[in-house]
């Protein structure tokens, strides 16, 4: 089986990944492919971030690899937080002061449309490609539910009842924006290996 390393060291969405390319791809972390330190997030656009940190780890490596950014992107926020989700409230702060700060923002606001986009960079055999997956959404009052990471107790998808947070992590994958890049990429790999 074809190895990919997945630049992150984010366990949940190593295990969101992985999970999707069972039985075609073996995806490792960057623990697993040798690397323990964080890659430094300092572009100003998702796909500045994702290209950075594959090329961070081609660059060392020459291996296949993938690395991904998501933002979340509130309307009446002007696109906020957007590239600086995982430092919203500041550097060294935890996903929950990035929610509660969200929270507080929208506190008396009307418009609640908001989006989760992800942009995947794939470096395969010495050739850079891009995947984005986009999934609308609104942001709820409080949070609801706790399975998940980051912002998804406050994000339910347009067309659902229930939070990313309240869903099971298979129809998150199905339909989440890390799904939906990650599936645009897997379907170029597999007309790639044909
Ligand atoms: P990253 O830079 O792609 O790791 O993600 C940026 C920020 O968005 C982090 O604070 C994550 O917690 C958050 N985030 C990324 N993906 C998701 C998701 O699927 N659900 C909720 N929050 C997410």
């Amino acid at each position: 089986m074809e190895r990919l390393i997945f630049a992150t060291n984010n366990p949940h969405k190593l295990q969101e990944v992985a999970h999707i390319l069972k039985g075609l791809f073996e995806v490792v972390g960057m623990n697993e492919a040798g690397f323990i330190e964080d890659i430094p997030e300092n572009e100003l656009t998702l796909e500045g971030n994702a290209k950075a940190k594959a090329q961070f780890i081609y660059s060392r490596t020459l291996a296949n690899v993938f690395a991904d950014d998501t933002g979340l992107e509130i309307e009446s926020l002007n696109g906020e937080p957007g590239v600086f989700s995982a430092r919203y409230a500041g550097q060294g702060k935890s996903s929950e002061d990035n929610l509660q700060l969200v929270l507080q923002k929208m506190e008396s606001v009307g418009n609640r449309k908001a989006q989760f986009r992800t942009t995947i960079c794939l470096i395969l055999n010495n050739k850079e490609y891009l995947f984005e997956g986009i999934i609308k959404g609104i942001i709820l009052t409080k949070k609801q539910g706790a399975s998940g990471f980051g912002y998804d107790p406050i994000f339910q998808p347009d067309g659902y009842s229930e939070s990313f947070a309240q869903m099971p992590m298979e129809l998150k994958n199905q339909i989440s924006h890390r799904g939906l890049a990650t599936k645009k990429m897997v379907e170029f790999l597999i007309k790639g290996s044909q």
